[in-house]
């Protein structure tokens, strides 16, 4: 982990890489900043108007000079060109051996699975000795998957894979997982809750990654409150009868619920699964058909969560 100026922490070789970026461009930056500003200063000091009666020189160009302002800039930029867009070509070109977690967006949570075919929801956990390439996609609307630590924003696009990898430069001791509460969050504008679409990064120690990630397969998240935290359903659905963008739960389950084609139905258990992983299907009347199928839980997460709803008299 280092720190760069003000910036916050860098926990991959390709964060300290676009920060050595940033700190070239700002040191260019700011020469070219001095030297103009300073030019300005000494020009409208040295060629002031002395005389009331003072004449100023016509000027009409000066190719040497025309020469000289543009070709000293557009050096400057193509060397800059070449040397981030390099850097940002690179990201995209994973290595052979990689660890992919594929990162799939929705509206409005985010959803990780790993090579063994566990899966976490709102928790993306990454071991510090392994590359690690993120295969990205969205359920529903474009997202943008943004880790500042890793200093990459990446476009979760429906129908289409983006990709970037990183090689963690955070050395981790067993037992001591390195945690970023809140600190992967969407960067594109997606609908209402957008501002509450983030995730936790947690960086473990090898060995204890593989152990985590190898009981996720065997015994996954199925609480009823994580699965509700991890997958944001309190963004959309309030327990306490307020109203939001989807209905309250409050006394929701076995309530009759007016559909948005006037029939009625019941909101027995099978009402809420089907609610849960094909919302278009039953869309209650005064609501819109916005969220996104929640068909990626568990059976058993799925079950605990309808009798949590249940619970909610
Ligand atoms: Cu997803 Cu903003």
């Amino acid at each position: 982990m280092s720190k760069f100026f003000w910036l916050p922490d860098a926990v991959t070789q390709n964060a300290k890489n676009i920060d050595g970026l940033f700190g070239v461009i700002f040191v260019v930056a700011l020469i070219v900043f001095i030297l103009v500003e300073g030019m300005l200063v000494v020009f409208l000091l040295r060629y002031r108007r002395k005389r009331r009666d003072q004449q100023g020189l016509a000027i009409h160009g000066s190719t040497k000079a025309e020469v000289i302002w543009t070709v000293i800039p557009a050096i400057i930029l193509v060397g800059l060109g070449i040397y981030s867009s390099g850097m940002v070509y690179s990201f995209q070109q994973p290595p052979a051996d990689t660890y992919t977690i594929k990162v799939t967006g929705m509206k409005w949570s985010w959803s990780f699975e790993y090579p063994n075919g566990a899966k976490s929801y709102g928790d993306l956990r990454i071991p510090s000795d392994k590359k690690v390439l993120f295969e990205i996609t969205s359920k529903d609307v474009i997202h943008s998957f943004w880790i500042p630590e890793m200093r990459i924003k990446q476009d979760a696009v429906p129908g289409r894979q983006t990709r970037f990898w990183i090689d963690p430069t955070v050395t981790v001791d067993p037992g001591q997982g390195k945690t970023y509460e809140k600190h992967i969050i969407c960067a594109e504008y997606c609908g209402q809750n957008h501002s509450k679409m983030d995730a936790d990064l947690t960086i473990m120690n090898g060995g204890d990654f593989d152990k985590w990630v190898a009981e996720q397969k065997v015994k996954p998240v199925v609480d009823a409150n994580a699965v509700i935290q991890a997958n944001g359903c309190a963004s959309c659905h309030s327990v306490d009868g307020s109203p939001s963008v989807g209905p309250t739960w409050k006394g929701l389950a076995d309530s009759d619920v007016v559909l948005a084609n006037g029939q009625k139905v019941k909101a027995d258990a099978n009402y809420l699964k089907e609610s849960i992983t094909q919302p278009g299907a039953k869309v209650v009347q005064g609501f819109n058909n916005m969220m996104s199928p929640y068909d990626q839980l568990s059976p058993e997460a799925l079950d605990n969560v309808v009798k949590y709803i249940q619970g909610l008299k």
